[in-house]
């Protein structure tokens, strides 16, 4: 990740909320950073790890995980299993050397499309934090690169 360039982020979304309220933002001409690439899941449960592990070794300097608020999964409990998984991604992150910040988790209904562009505004500032303190690495194939 590197100072003078805008973060690159993989938004992983559940289709029936977030990508929604993503969508909502887009209609409403709510501004959020370019560098936001969106894929779109049938529920946050669905969101593995491993999708996030190679997300950082695409290159990518953030990975933003959104589904329905609590209670509120389209599948009932779709969410809280997300929340453990990402809990349990944040804590890998750390062991290979990668800034837990780097995963940022929150839930985004679809009427909250405001939210979803603030989020976005918010994760890239720290983001961009985190390159200027300059201890971040980047993932690849190899292992971790400066
Ligand atoms: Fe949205 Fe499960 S359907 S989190």
């Amino acid at each position: 990740m590197k100072i003078d360039e805008e973060p690159e982020i993989l938004a992983l979304l559940c289709k029936w909320c977030s990508y929604a309220g993503a969508d909502l933002a887009g209609t409403s001409r709510f501004k959020y950073p370019p560098n936001v690439k969106v894929v779109k899941f049938p529920c946050s449960g669905r969101i593995d790890p491993v999708i996030i592990f190679k997300a950082f070794i695409e290159g990518y300097d953030g990975v933003l995980v959104s589904g329905c608020h609590p209670g509120d999964c389209h599948y009932g409990t779709g969410n809280y299993h997300a929340r453990r998984k990402l809990g349990v991604a944040r804590k890998l992150l750390e062991t290979v050397g990668l800034h837990p910040d780097r995963l940022y988790t929150t839930w985004i209904s679809a009427s909250e499309g405001e939210k979803f562009a603030n989020v976005c505004e918010d994760f890239t500032a720290r983001l961009k934090d985190l390159a200027e303190q300059k201890e971040e690495k980047t993932l690849s194939r190899e292992g971790l690169r400066e």
